[in-house]
């Protein structure tokens, strides 16, 4: 089952650009430019009703939710976070009658998860699931919402599937922002760019030797701090998220503007920095951050779309352009590579991580 792959999560990864696909078959409606998601079950009007968005999962769930928070925010402008489940179902929520809460999960059967789910329930919540399982616990708890359509995914460190959740989020934002005020052209752009999305995952996975030099040249490092900002952000959390998981070096995410409040004081010639630098408005500002991070002696890694002044990252991963709402789903691509690279030079048990389940069922 592996198809020559040396585990799942190589395999995982490589199945990407299909099972993204997958995502997005028969949902993009180019003539209105926006999304079409009937398993919602939501009328045009219930849409306009959404005053808010709210997504909750665990570990890369709750990331990927994070994504979509921002992408919610930003093609729909509607406000819109990201909260742990765990957290979400022990602190007795308030549940607003006018917020969309996204319930998200691989497996669909992780336990805090549904309790959070079960808790918006019981006080009338209207919740949807972005779920990978068709007919698991959560899905059917939920009673509606957005299939992922990653197919069966194994390796513990979730991959293809994290993959799909914030292209799921992207036509979620897509579609509550065209029955606003999102103009048809924006709308046509960002329907271009996730059409064209599974190609420029092919060509991230195509730089995998660079990407497995880059692992082998930090291998040593017992530390490595994830760096972003905004859009970047939650990139950053996820990637660390990944190392931690598979290879057991400690990793660390934080906000760039938060660098000099703190973790600085942590920067020499041992702490290398993964910065999630994408070709926005935000690109001044995180030149900066990696100027501050070599001006203490921190090797940075720069994850980069942007032509960034030459030698001042130590090393660059090359992401493809798209559309700049867009890069978040694609800078999470190298990080999975690296994270995996890194494991492997580590001889960690990639598919199998100490102390981690798939789902977790229990609590
Ligand atoms: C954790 C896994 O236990 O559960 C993570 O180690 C995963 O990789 C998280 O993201 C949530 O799982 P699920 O199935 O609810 O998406």
């Amino acid at each position: 089952q592996l198809d020559g792959h040396p585990d799942y999560m190589r395999k995982e990864i490589a199945e990407q650009p299909e099972a993204m696909r997958r995502a997005l078959m028969g949902r993009l409606d180019e003539r209105f430019s926006t999304a079409r998601l009937g398993g919602l079950r939501l009328e045009p009007r219930d849409l306009r009703s959404i005053r808010r968005v709210k997504f909750i999962g665990c570990g890369s769930a709750y990331y990927a939710g994070q994504i979509g928070a921002n992408l919610v925010e930003e093609l729909a402008r509607i406000p819109a976070d990201a909260e742990p489940a765990s957290e979400f179902r022990y602190r007795n929520p308030v549940v607003d009658p006018d917020t969309l809460y996204v319930a998200v999960s691989q497996s669909g059967e992780t336990a805090d998860t549904l309790a959070a789910v079960q808790e918006l329930a019981r006080k009338g919540g209207r919740v949807i699931g972005a779920v990978n399982a068709v007919g698991s616990a959560i899905a059917r708890e939920c009673g509606s919402g957005v299939f992922l359509h990653a197919g069966p995914e194994v390796s513990v460190a979730s991959t293809k599937a994290v993959t799909n959740m914030s292209t799921c989020f992207a036509m979620l934002a897509l579609l509550l922002g065209r029955v606003r005020d999102l103009s048809v052209a924006d709308g046509r752009r960002i329907v271009a760019g996730l059409v064209a999305l599974p190609s420029r995952i092919e060509e991230v996975i195509a730089q995998d030797e660079h990407i497995a030099d880059a692992a082998r040249r930090f291998s040593a490092a017992r530390h490595m701090f994830f760096v972003g900002r905004v859009r970047g952000w939650p990139v950053a959390r996820e990637g660390a998220q990944k190392l931690k998981e598979i290879s057991y070096v400690h990793a660390e995410a934080y906000q760039a503007g938060e660098l000099k409040h703190g973790p600085i004081a942590l920067i020499d010639g041992d702490m290398p920095s993964v910065v999630i630098v994408p070709d926005d408005e935000l690109l001044a500002k995180n030149i900066g951050t990696i100027e501050q991070i070599k001006a203490r002696g921190g090797p940075v890694i720069a994850v980069t779309n942007a032509d960034l002044p030459a030698g001042l990252a130590d090393i660059e991963l090359r992401v493809p352009r798209t559309e700049p709402e867009l890069d978040p789903i694609l800078f999470g691509i190298p990080l999975q590579l690296l994270a995996y690279h890194l494991a492997t030079v580590l001889g960690r048990d990639i598919d199998k991580p100490r102390n981690l389940a798939k789902s977790v069922t229990v609590e």
